[in-house]
């Protein structure tokens, strides 16, 4: 039986970047993800990273390929009701800005790291169990192939998302879990074309929510509300772009350019928080406790705002034996995830269709935006929100 200082569950963007925040404050640990780095390396995920994601990563020194190759926008155009409002990020916010620079890329710099320069990284290593939750000692149960193993930690966290197998190892009693399910989901596609506008487009019609995103200056990325449940073969190329053009359009606006689609797919939109974030010496980190719907794009950022708090206490622990910082872990970070599960809930709810909608609520969604487009306060209250607070 081995045994590792900080188990780590999950290979996404939360457990690598923990992984390399730990290995630079000199905190031993490892990291187990049952997918194979191929599965990993290509999962689309969002795409928009706050400037303290940014300035961690740099910090972190994953930043290279991110000031290279990520699109710093200075702010998002809404739309609707036949019109269109810029907001200006940095003039609302002192400086603040996003980039656009996706998670899967991310999530490749990371692992390209991590295997140069450790810790250890197992891929294709499955936790069939998690055992003494109650203890001292946590224990993950690991199956690779025919072998199996178990490792003891002084701390396990769970960076397995949603459907993670370190949430469902705590005891029934021990979390409290508050949820809401949306009647719509997500159809997200990429295309081959270059963006046809320069900044993001979040579209809100009576067809449904629409948003115009890139990955490059060559790459565009495209959503559509659409009901859940919606197989993406029910929508060839031309109904999405038609649908898209429908959405989005302003008056004498120029349609969208066109150019071949290469991704299609469905995702879901969900609110959900645990708390606390924490179970003896189990935590939680990112979609293990907390999910956000995408419109906004807060889930990775949320992510990494946990796990620098996270590494941050551990180490203080390792340095000074001093449980200070994880006994205040949980709060500390609830604090910022339900910001911006507020944010994202109000977002989502403001620029879709509810299929049931009635007419006084869509007025209510356009009354919303108009306060946006015509008070600097309520501007500069989205612009605060959608850049994201610093860390801590
Ligand atoms: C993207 C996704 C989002 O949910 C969002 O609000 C903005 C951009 C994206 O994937 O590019």
């Amino acid at each position: 039986m081995r045994h590792t200082s900080v188990g780590i569950v999950g290979g996404g963007p939360a457990g690598l970047l923990l992984a390399r925040l730990l290995h630079r404050a000199g905190v031993d640990c490892e990291v187990w993800e049952s997918r194979e780095r191929g599965y990993v390396e290509a999962r689309q995920r969002a795409g928009i990273l706050e400037q303290s994601t940014v300035d961690v990563l740099r910090e972190s020194g994953a930043g290279r390929r991110l000031d290279r190759e990520g699109l710093v926008h200075d702010g998002v155009e809404l739309r609707w009701s036949g019109r269109g409002h810029r907001v200006d990020f940095p003039a609302l916010t002192g400086g603040r800005r996003v980039w656009v620079y996706a998670q899967t890329e991310v999530v490749k710099d990371l692992i390209a790291l991590q295997l140069q320069d450790g810790p250890p990284l197992h891929f294709g290593t499955r936790v069939r169990a998690v055992s003494g939750v109650e203890t001292d000692r946590p224990a993950v149960h690991l199956v690779r192939g025919a072998q199996e193993e178990t490792v003891t930690c002084d701390y396990l966290v769970g960076c397995d998302g949603f459907h993670g197998v370190t949430r469902q190892a705590l005891p029934p009693g021990a979390l409290t879990t508050y949820a809401r399910e949306y009647p719509y989901a997500w159809l997200g596609v990429l295309a081959d074309v270059a963006p046809s506008q320069e900044e993001l487009v979040y579209a809100h019609s009576p067809r449904g929510f629409a948003l115009l995103s890139m990955r490059s200056p060559t790459v565009s990325r495209l959503y559509l509300q659409v009901p859940p449940g919606t197989d993406p073969a029910d929508w060839p190329d031309g109904r999405i772009w038609d649908e898209l053009d429908a959405r989005v359009a302003v008056d004498g606006g120029r349609l969208l350019e066109r150019g071949p689609l290469t991704a299609k797919s469905v995702l879901p939109m969900r609110s959900f928080v645990t708390e606390p974030m924490r179970h003896g010496r189990v935590f939680l980190a990112g979609d293990a406790a907390h999910i956000v719907p995408p419109t906004g794009a807060k889930g990775l950022n949320l992510a990494v705002a946990d796990v620098v708090v996270l590494a941050r206490a551990l180490a203080h622990r390792q340095q000074t034996g001093s449980a200070e910082l994880l006994d205040a872990y949980s709060d500390t970070c609830l604090r910022r995830v339900w910001r911006a599960e507020h944010f994202s809930y109000s977002m989502t709810s403001t620029l879709h269709a509810d299929p049931e909608q009635d007419p006084f609520t869509t007025r209510l969604q356009t009354a919303r935006l108009d306060r946006i487009a015509a008070s600097p306060h309520a501007e500069a209250e989205f612009a605060a929100q959608y850049t994201g607070a610093p860390i801590g």
